[in-house]
């Protein structure tokens, strides 16, 4: 039987935080503060803060738009992927989360970057295209499980040929496997990945993923050209 070591995992994490990810003192002070304000620590892990971060980068990504802030954590991170005259939209439904998350990001000198819309997501996504905000370069899904799928229709809708679409938390322990899952979070991953087996803009893959976080894991995919 195989001896799932959930404190290796931690351990590694920490190794390759500390090595080579290097998080930067407003990343940590974000972390404190969302503790100190009773934010629940469902966060992205450190070397998963600096994937997005890369991924934003290698996208070549001016424009950003990202769904579930939390206190901010991972938008910081993708915030500080961006050029200085780059724009990051972050949704948030919780005020608290959101005021949190603000604070999070003045104090990473992050203000003219980040604007974090406060509602439901699914509110505040027809209003960024009325205003014609899009297209985004790069779109971090990090939200409410259950509406992967919706969300994964509005960033299609926001996007262009070329944007990226990184959605967090789709493997949750192995569930996703399991076509009887109950689990309203489970059933909610499985919707969009079947919408992206059958939309032709898109090429997608799936990344399983041990860590501090657990197991769990990222979906990444790519509008594709005209
Ligand atoms: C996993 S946390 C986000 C973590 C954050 N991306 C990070 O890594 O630092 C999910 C967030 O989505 C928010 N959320 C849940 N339902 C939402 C909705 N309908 N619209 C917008 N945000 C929502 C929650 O309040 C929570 O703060």
């Amino acid at each position: 039987m195989m001896v799932v070591n959930r404190n290796l995992w931690k351990a590694v994490d920490a190794y390759v935080t500390g090595t080579i990810v290097m998080p930067e003192p407003a990343l940590e002070a974000a972390l404190a503060a969302n503790s100190a304000a009773g934010l629940p620590s469902i966060d992205v892990s450190a070397p998963q803060g600096k994937l997005i971060h890369l991924l934003a980068r290698m996208a070549g990504a001016r424009k950003a738009l990202e769904i579930g802030a939390l206190g901010g954590y991972s938008t910081i991170w993708l915030a500080r992927a961006l050029p200085d005259d780059g724009r990051l939209i972050t949704l948030e439904l919780n005020p608290r989360n959101a005021e949190v998350a603000r604070s999070n990001v003045a104090r990473a000198g992050l203000e003219s970057k980040v604007e974090i819309r406060t509602g439901a997501a699914l509110a505040s996504l027809p209003r960024i295209e009325a205003e014609g905000l899009g297209p985004f370069d790069f779109v971090f899904i990090d939200a409410d499980k259950t509406s992967n799928a919706a969300y994964l229709e509005w960033a299609l809708r926001l996007s262009r040929p070329g944007t990226a679409i990184v959605v967090d938390n789709v493997v949750r322990d192995g569930e996703v496997a399991d076509a009887a899952s109950r689990d309203p979070d489970v059933i909610g991953v499985r919707r969009m990945f079947e919408l992206i087996a059958r939309e032709p803009r898109l090429s997608a893959t799936a990344i399983q993923t041990v860590g501090a976080k657990g197991w769990d894991g990222f979906a990444l995919a790519i509008v594709k050209g005209a």
